[in-house]
């Protein structure tokens, strides 16, 4: 029997020594055919199976752009309609995904974990789409992409990550792959989002936004997740954007050079101002660009890893 595990990408955190590196080489290798107008086949005749149970825009299409890239089918699974309304288990669901053919799922799900329970029972290879508050591991992947595009190296380099730490997959698997690449990592953001046990990740905890712009090369601004808050965890939308959000004055701080990200979707005015959203500094949309390519190196690693370079 096949295991799916060791093709699987359920996290930044159990990717063996080399192996970010290699996801990220193989990207830029798959961006650079893709842009020199090359057809590319190397996942013909396979199919890939989209299980989204949470909502996302970035990640489900750049997933179905990147198969389609590669020459595979997809099937786009929408829970609404799916027989798990009728009790069905998500581990019997992709089980039948594997009867019908299907070479590898890509799963993202409310809960943490789950991914990471199915790829130890699944005989498929199976890729985390994001996972409750746990990791976003082709979202890392593609900020360091995106970063590395602009920077080179990231040795000695200073990524600040603010906002709502605590539930986000992002920040964790961002904290898990910066510093592997030579990046020092600060995170800032409210006591109730940016605990001090963040520290344990390897990164530094600082609270204020205006403790870590005059130090950061790129600043990663994050979403309020109000989905996961409890009540009273943050102010209002106008105090928050006050005290914690990145607008042009704020923005003027930063190293010279640097760039603003966000994984999306952003809340205008919340977390980011227009002003810096839109600014020649902002690579937003080319973090979004880059997922597709990440992606595709993902797909390629789970469904042909003899391929990988
Ligand atoms: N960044 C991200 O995961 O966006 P989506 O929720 O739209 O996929």
């Amino acid at each position: 029997m096949r295991s799916g595990i060791g093709r699987s990408l359920v996290g930044i955190r159990g990717l063996r020594d080399g192996e970010l590196e290699a996801l990220l080489d193989l990207a830029r290798a798959l961006r650079a055919r893709v842009r020199a107008g090359e057809t590319l086949s190397e996942l013909r005749g396979k199919t890939v199976a989209l299980l989204f149970l949470e909502p996302s825009t970035r990640t489900r299409f750049s997933f179905e752009v990147a198969a389609r890239r590669l020459g595979a089918e997809c099937l786009v699974f929408s829970s609404d309609s799916s027989s798990t309304v009728k009790g069905e288990t998500l581990l019997d669901t992709t089980r039948v995904l594997r009867s019908l053919g299907t070479d590898c799922i890509v799963v993202r799900h409310q809960a943490s974990g789950v991914p990471h329970q199915l790829a130890r029972r699944l005989e498929l290879p199976l890729i985390n789409a994001g996972d409750g508050i746990n990791e976003h591991p082709t979202q890392a992947l593609l900020d360091a992409l995106t970063l590395q595009d602009r920077f080179g190296s990231l040795e000695g380099r200073t990524v600040a990550i603010v906002g709502d730490i605590r539930h986000s997959r992002v920040a964790r698997s961002n904290c898990y792959a910066l510093p592997r690449l030579g990046a020092r990592v600060l995170v800032a953001g409210p006591g109730t989002l940016c605990p001090d046990e963040l520290a344990a990740l390897g990164v530094e905890v600082r609270h204020g936004i205006d403790e870590v712009l005059a130090d950061a090369d790129a600043v990663m601004m994050l979403r309020i997740q109000r989905e996961r808050l409890g009540a009273g965890m943050v102010p209002s939308d106008a105090e928050y954007m006050r005290l914690y959000g990145l607008d042009a004055p704020r923005m003027s701080r930063l190293r010279p050079g640097a760039v603003v990200m966000h994984p999306a979707p952003m809340n205008r005015g919340v977390e980011i101002h227009d002003d810096v959203a839109d600014s020649t500094a902002s690579v937003i949309f080319r973090q979004a660009e880059n997922g597709v390519f990440v992606r595709m190196a993902a797909l390629l690693r789970a469904m042909q890893p003899g391929g990988l370079s």
